[in-house]
């Protein structure tokens, strides 16, 4: 697997710390590439071996371009005053950093432990941080004694090796402690009672042996003023496979998150977990019966090729739908909406929709723009990769779409992608890319997803292999967008990674060159395909992305779901909002909101409720795409909410294209402006603070003077604000957003 290092300093200070309750790991190892059985025995001489640096991958070590398999060892003197300080006495735990991709541990010879991909084999992809538990009375431990310890690792493609980096980089040898591995599971819905109450089971949970036994107490308080309002303790137990369920019930009060401590106390040990989370809070208005017709007011496509827009409209079932002035090669069915076909002069075309039902009809202006610019507004859909990682299948994407249908098409969510994980190891005898077992009819699956009215994406990387470690495109470009069209791709990720290998300190031109190579190839097929640029900003890609005809390009590493992560990328933004233009949109990665996981087992976004409404608030004023990362199937009425407010996405929709520009930046709190078609302004009034406080903006401020109206868009109600200023009372890393109207 490859990654974008992101290189931590190795010598963490816990690791410097020679103390008792910890054995550094992190010097004295030695590495080989290649792989022999012997290289596990404590008797084998790796005297001749290189000095392994855990702060590089082995590419970086003298082994470029090198897969497959390597070895670490090193030794070790295990302490037994490790175990007599502890309290629990059960295990030992075995920090090894991160690992590229799978491995297997021997402790003086024997097998001590693997992560083989969950139960697969070594060659399976794992990518990701090891820490192992290992029982005291394991025979392998030598304790007061010399151990060796020998690391057999596989590498599946691109980067390889035992490293340090930002997914785990602790090396060392502690024991297992007895608040380790406890947690308070809260990833259960909250349910909303029609008595305005609200309601939710939280579960502590271990994978220790150990019978926990103490008191669980449960706390619900204001952020604004500290006040507890609720206050519960009850006694609880648990150990291993029998955790404890703990269900409450509280009313649902105003407007706004309160934050819910839960914290357990084990009497035997006294030790102490504490786990909190904030109540959600609805802001975005229940859907009427009434005809609305929802979305952004353009679309292009280009000429000759096929064309699909599906009418976004909410109201009452069954809806009818009609267009007047489609122009000559499309046609639209009455009942789903579906516009399709294909127009062959470049041009303008106005037309009007009407949706209606039994409680009337609506009408809405809307251009439909066939030329060479396509994308012209940002891409609203789903993507694979925040929830499912590499275990997205066939039946995932299949699951999104339906909820895409059922859900959100109706607000103007439109693309399905698949993201990394379904090519396979090797083409096909002619060369052409296939898929993975996961994906047995990607035609099919492409056409499943068009009979719904939706639109399908693909990822792949101008590299030999993905960051995944499947095929990539390199040197198949032209084959490859030709295989995609053929499918019926309409949108495609292109995904740096292992380009590396191939330019390993590219100059601008270099940066530029593997996205020219598909974008010719793109070029040449009879298809719409959306080009997402992913390269995490180098090399300034907003001044160069919309030149290579990238509809978006990333301007991040990857996104994770935190408040350090999503506002740090969020708020770092003002050096490319400028360069948002129908077309060419700054891609600050996918949206965190809901159940995510980058793998099979999800849990709750870790971003409080007023975090997600920044998120959406600030990904929206920046004009970005916005694609969902989480689990469709399993969309709570929250995040449902968040996604569908269409005041909200019409921000984002807006056809002039701009990104908000950072109007003010203090220290606690930011104001964001993004100018829009019809002479409004979009404005962001965001705590960046974690207390509540008051944010003001002067009436004669030229952000908003000469506006009259402010409304406020997640509510999508008017406020009335009398005196000089603008003023709001705005949560802890919450929003205003607002729109403002002469
Ligand atoms: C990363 C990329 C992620 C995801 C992943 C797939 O490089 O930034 O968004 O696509 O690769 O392996």
């Amino acid at each position: 697997m490859i990654r974008k290092t992101f290189t931590v300093l190795l010598l963490t200070a816990a690791c410097l710390r020679a103390s008792a309750q910890e054995v550094s790991l992190s010097k004295g190892w030695k590495l080989a590439v290649g792989d022999s059985a012997q290289w596990a025995s404590p008797t084998y001489n790796d005297g001749h071996w290189q000095t392994a640096d855990l702060n590089e991958n082995w590419e970086r070590q003298g082994h470029p371009n090198y897969d497959g398999f390597g070895w670490y060892r090193t030794k070790v003197v295990i302490p037994s005053s490790l175990k007599e300080k502890s309290f629990l006495k059960d295990s030992l735990r075995l920090s090894l950093g991160t690992i590229d991709d799978n491995d297997e541990v021997y402790l003086n010879g024997k097998l001590i432990a693997k992560y083989g991909g969950h139960g697969g084999t070594i060659k399976d992809g794992n990518y990701g941080g090891r820490v192992y538990n290992i029982a005291v009375n394991n025979p392998a431990i030598l304790w007061d004694k010399e151990n060796v310890l020998a690391v057999r690792v596989f590498d599946t493609g691109g980067d390889g090796g035992m490293v340090s980096s930002g997914f785990g980089s602790v090396f060392n040898i502690t024991m297992a402690d007895v608040m380790d591995h406890v947690w308070v599971n809260t990833d259960a819905d909250f349910v909303y009672g029609d008595n305005n109450s609200l309601s939710k089971s939280v579960k502590l949970v271990t994978s220790n042996h150990y019978q926990y036994s103490g008191k669980l107490a449960f706390k619900v308080t204001d952020p604004e003023n500290g006040a507890v309002l609720y206050e519960k303790s009850n006694d609880a137990t648990f150990t291993s496979g029998k955790p404890f369920t703990y269900s409450f019930s509280i009313a649902r009060l105003a407007k706004r998150s309160y934050v819910i401590t839960y914290s357990f106390t084990d009497t035997k040990s006294g030790k102490e977990i504490v786990h909190t989370e904030t109540t959600p809070y609805i802001l975005t208005p229940y859907p009427t019966a009434k005809v609305k017709i929802n979305g952004a007011d353009v679309f292009g496509a280009r000429p000759g090729h096929p064309f699909l827009y599906l009418i976004p409209a909410t109201g009452k079932k069954p809806l009818v739908y009609k267009a007047d002035g489609l122009p000559q090669g499309l046609t639209l069915n009455a009942a789903t909406g579906v516009i399709s076909g294909s127009v062959a002069q470049k041009g303008d075309y106005p037309v009007t929709f009407t949706v209606s039902n039994t409680l009337g009809a609506k009408a809405k202006k809307f251009t439909i723009t066939i030329g060479d610019n396509i994308g012209l507004t940002p891409a609203l859909g789903w993507n694979s990769w925040n929830a499912w990682g590499l275990s997205v299948n066939d039946e995932k994407v299949r699951i999104s779409a339906k909820a895409m249908i059922d859900k959100l098409s109706s607000h103007g969510w439109a693309y399905i992608n698949i993201d990394d994980g379904w090519e396979a190891e090797n083409r096909a005898a002619d060369g052409k890319i296939v898929t993975n077992s996961k994906f047995p009819d990607m035609k099919g699956l492409a056409d499943f997803v068009h009979g719904l009215g939706l639109r399908m994406g693909i990822y792949s990387s101008p590299g030999p292999r993905t960051c995944g470690g499947f095929l990539g495109s390199w040197q198949h470009e032209d084959q490859d967008a030709q295989t995609y069209s053929d499918w019926g791709i309409d949108y495609l990720k292109y995904d740096w990674c292992s380009y590396s290998d191939i330019a390993p300190k590219p100059d601008l031109d270099g940066l530029k060159k593997p996205y020219q190579v598909m974008q010719a190839s793109l070029g040449k097929v009879n298809r719409d395909i959306m080009y997402s640029l992913c390269q995490y900003g180098w090399g300034k890609v907003w001044e160069w992305g919309a030149d290579v005809n990238g509809n978006s390009w990333r301007t991040t590493g990857d996104i994770q779901d935190t408040w350090q992560s999503m506002s740090t990328i969020g708020f770092n933004q003002g050096a490319a909002a400028p360069h948002a233009q129908p077309g060419h949109f700054n891609d600050p990665d996918m949206l965190v909101v809901g159940k995510v996981g980058w793998g099979p087992s999800l849990h709750n976004t870790r971003l409080t409720f007023d975090e997600q409404y920044t998120h959406i608030s600030l990904w929206s004023l920046l004009a970005s795409p916005l694609l969902i990362g989480c689990d469709m199937g399993h969309l709570d009425a929250f995040t449902l909410s968040l996604l569908t407010n269409d005041e909200v996405l019409a921000i984002d929709q807006d056809a002039l294209g701009k990104g908000a520009s950072q109007y003010v930046k203090k220290d606690d709190y930011q104001i964001w402006v993004k100018d829009l078609k019809d002479g409004g302004k979009a404005i962001g009034l965001f705590n960046t603070s974690d207390k509540y406080q008051t944010i003001s903006l002067d009436k004669n401020d030229p952000a908003i003077s000469g506006y009259t109206k402010f409304r406020d868009a997640w509510q999508q109600k008017y406020i009335v604000s009398t005196g000089a200023a603008l003023s709001a009372k705005v949560a802890p890393h919450g929003v205003l957003l607002l729109r403002v109207e002469k």
